[in-house]
């Protein structure tokens, strides 16, 4: 190359511009050897960086920049690997994110029913090959049943801290599911509970709940979980415009006890900035009158209320029983969880706890890394 270019141009018509090579440099001298951090941040890059001469060998390309004369050297697979556009690259899309609806098997009630994702919770807890199908199916259909767990009071907690850490909350470690002479929730009622998330008024919320079930001699108190996304997604294909007003309305959800006062602040449905769906909010019994200009109200009520058809609708709602000793663990970013009603006579006691995806889908991503060694990165 003679002159300098802000581009480097390959065969096959890859195409990587100067700020971006120079940004990822991977030389002792930009990235830590130990940890693989950067070591400078981008206003010590140049603003007007350029490609002064470029050497390609079969498996590498080198580069020098200008105007400061930094050399990097680029692996063929790490720049094919990472193509920005051309005939073999996904121009335009995302990158990829496990919280995302690209990420998930989207389900209704008929395509689980019978075979639901479950594990034994001996097994789930010593052999790493087990924990992963049980880590994977929270990531791929939203939750996992765990049979088996001990029907011991505070067992939950083990659980969670099996793939992650608790998150504990002004309800404490745990809560317990119980009939509570005055309750200031009504799970802890023997009524019934139509689909929801749970902490909808926190932020950020909870994006992981165990219940586990230590009792269940009650006439009633069925289970039922609905894929969120998988009606979120409905909507979309159904009435685009009810998705667009439902992914646009900020919701304040509000919490209050004697001793807390939470609230949080989001639409119903949250996208992502390439609007793909990555979370549900949805919980009428902690939903705050909604403020918008009188005349937007209808139109968000009409979607508000088709979105939370397809949520209660026999085809979407996942019904069984949790007998004493399983422990759902799912994702409540995206999975409703309901109950049906019971009679106070019997007894029904299960106990929750909250946990984070993070966690679950770090140890997801250490159990698969087998034999293939890692380098650090990230803060
Ligand atoms: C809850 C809840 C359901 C049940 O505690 O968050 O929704 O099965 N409980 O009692
Ligand atoms: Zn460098
Ligand atoms: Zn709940």
């Amino acid at each position: 190359m003679t002159s300098s270019s802000s581009m480097l141009e390959l065969a096959g018509g890859a195409r990587y511009p100067a700020i971006w090579l120079r940004d990822n440099c991977s030389c002792a001298e930009c990235v830590d050897s130990g940890s693989g951090q950067k070591l400078y941040g981008i206003t010590d890059l140049p603003p007007d960086i350029r490609i002064r001469a470029v050497e390609q060998t079969e498996d590498a390309v080198t580069v020098e920049f200008e105007p400061d004369g930094h050399r990097s050297r680029f692996a063929g697979d790490w720049l094919a690997s990472r193509r920005l556009d051309g005939p073999a690259s996904g121009s335009g899309s995302a990158p990829a994110d496990d919280r995302t609806e690209d990420a998930k098997q989207l389900w209704q009630a008929a395509d689980l029913a019978g075979s639901m994702p479950t594990e034994m919770w001996p097994a789930f807890q010593a052999d790493p090959a087990r924990r992963a199908a049980g880590l994977e199916a929270l990531r791929r259909l939203g939750f996992v049943l765990l049979r088996g767990v001990p029907v011991t009071d505070r067992a939950v907690l083990g659980v969670a801290e099996s793939f992650g850490y608790v998150r504990r909350t002004n309800y404490g470690e745990l809560f317990e599911v119980r009939v509570e002479e005055q309750p200031t929730n009504l799970a802890f009622s023997s009524l019934p509970i139509t689909p929801h998330t749970d902490n909808p008024y926190r932020d950020p919320v909870p994006t992981i709940q165990l219940l586990h079930c230590l009792v269940n001699a009650a006439d009633g108190g069925d289970s039922g979980l609905v894929d969120g996304f998988a009606a979120a997604a409905r909507l979309r294909t159904e009435d685009p415009l009810a998705f667009e007003t439902v992914t646009r309305t900020p919701v304040t959800f509000r919490y209050a006890d004697a001793a807390a006062e939470l609230s949080a602040t989001r639409p119903l449905i949250g996208v992502d900035p390439v609007r793909r769906i990555r979370e549900v909010r949805f919980n009428n019994r902690s939903m705050l009158p909604v403020a918008l200009p009188a005349d937007r109200i209808e139109a968000f009520y009409a979607a508000y209320r088709r979105f939370a058809e397809l949520m209660y609708s026999g085809e979407a709602q996942l019904s069984f029983r949790l007998e004493p000793g399983d422990c759902l663990v799912f994702d409540n970013t995206r999975v409703l969880h309901a109950r049906t009603g019971f009679r106070a006579a019997g007894r029904r006691h299960l106990q929750g706890c909250y946990a984070d995806l993070d966690g679950a889908y770090s140890n997801l991503a250490v159990l698969r890394r087998q034999t293939r060694p890692t380098t650090g990165s990230g803060q």
